[in-house]
């Protein structure tokens, strides 16, 4: 099967793994400070804490804005379960609102319209939808006028940037718009621990809180002593998953430059299906530069088949695509409780697929892929 994603793992990887298994520390150690190091150099964040996964790092986010029962979070709905989910975990309430149709980020118009029309939410946490940064600047005003906290869910985004009004340019998790950033690394992302996440941060009341939060809560309080004032689970990162973060984190640019490439080779290989009306393709926008996670088709309307059946076909003939995603409010859990319609979202939701995008694509699979799609739609 190829798959839609898929980690790649060198020798330096393995070589990193094996050094710290024979190391002192295995669980939190030197290496996962050597890691957070390493993600603050990247971003320009003052603080990153690493933790378990990037759902870990998404509820220490939310935790450590004391989020809790009677706040609001507001995020979109085209995500993964875990932008909207710890909203729900840390005692708050999730709500949404639409995305755009070109970058299939969270729209700043529409959360403008729900500040005017609900009041402010207490957090709003956009995701840098496939690497693509969303409009943190134009939300950075709505944050300044309506006084909401902004988490950024940059799971896919590690290594994208994008360039303000005045020309600076800025990583994504650097949290200059924001209070706070997350990343995730799961295999499928842009560089992996195998499972790992950070919250990132300039502030230090915030950093040294998730910190606490990362270890049940508890603060060091001189030798031997120490106490809890809340209380949390152990979301710790090992060692061993931070030196291969280490390690991949020196590959990110070599990564980024690959999935670009592969990006563009896909839009020149399928550029007549588009003109002709049956595929929609991703655009990189103006002012972002981004390290693309994913390559996300949209069928058009005269394309041959609909998105499940090539699905389908797809995964017949050994090529597994994944749909990126079912929105967030229709799954069980939210169902009922009165949200949306999100008709762009929704409408994404029923026309999407992930094509195999990952820097281990090799070219034989590549063509697969392209000439079974140009076969297909
Ligand atoms: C947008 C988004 N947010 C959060 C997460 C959660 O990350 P993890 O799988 O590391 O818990 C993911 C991962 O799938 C994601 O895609």
């Amino acid at each position: 099967m190829i798959p839609y994603g898929r980690q790649s793992i060198n020798d330096d990887d393995i070589k990193a793994v094996i050094e710290t298994l024979k190391s002192d520390f295995i669980t939190q150690g030197p290496k996962v400070e050597e890691f957070e190091e390493a993600l603050s150099s990247l971003t320009g964040a003052k603080y990153a804490i690493c933790c378990s996964s990037g759902t870990a790092a998404l509820y220490l986010a939310v935790r450590a804005l004391s989020i809790g029962p009677g706040s609001t979070g507001l995020t979109t709905p085209l995500t993964f379960a875990a932008s909207a989910n710890c909203i729900e975990l840390a005692g708050g309430k999730a709500a949404f609102v639409d995305i755009e149709d070109e970058t299939l980020n969270i729209s700043v118009e529409a959360v403008e319209e729900y500040c005017n029309q609900f009041g402010p939410p207490d957090v709003v946490i956009p995701v840098d939808f496939a690497g693509i940064p969303s409009d943190l600047e134009r939300l950075y005003e709505l944050k300044e006028r309506f006084g909401f906290y902004v988490v950024e869910d940059a799971a896919h985004a590690i290594g994208s940037s994008y360039t303000t009004r005045n020309g600076q340019k800025v990583q994504c998790g650097a949290c200059v718009h924001t209070d706070m950033a997350i990343f995730s690394f799961h295999p499928v992302k842009n560089i992996t621990c195998a499972e790992g996440g950070a919250v990132l941060t300039n502030d230090p009341k915030m950093a040294h809180r998730i910190r606490c939060l990362r270890e049940h809560g508890i603060e060091r309080t001189g030798g031997w002593r120490y106490d809890f004032p809340e209380i949390s689970f152990n979301f710790r990162l090992s060692d061993i998953h931070a030196a291969l973060g280490i390690s991949q984190l020196k590959r990110l640019e070599s990564f980024k430059r690959k999935r670009r490439e592969l990006f563009e080779r896909y839009r020149e290989e399928l550029s007549d299906l588009e003109k002709e009306g049956r595929l929609i393709l991703p655009k990189i926008p103006e002012g972002t530069d981004p390290c693309m996670h994913l390559f996300l088709i949209k069928i058009g309307e005269n394309a041959k088949v609909d998105r499940d059946t090539l699905y389908t076909r797809l995964r017949a003939q050994g090529v597994l695509t994944q749909v990126h995603y079912w929105p967030v409010h229709l799954f069980s859990y939210y169902k009922g409780r009165g949200y949306g319609p999100f008709h762009v979202a929704e409408k994404v939701a029923k026309s999407c697929l992930s094509l195999p995008l990952y820097p281990g694509l090799t070219d034989s699979d590549f063509l697969k892929v392209v000439t079974l799609i140009k076969q297909m739609v």
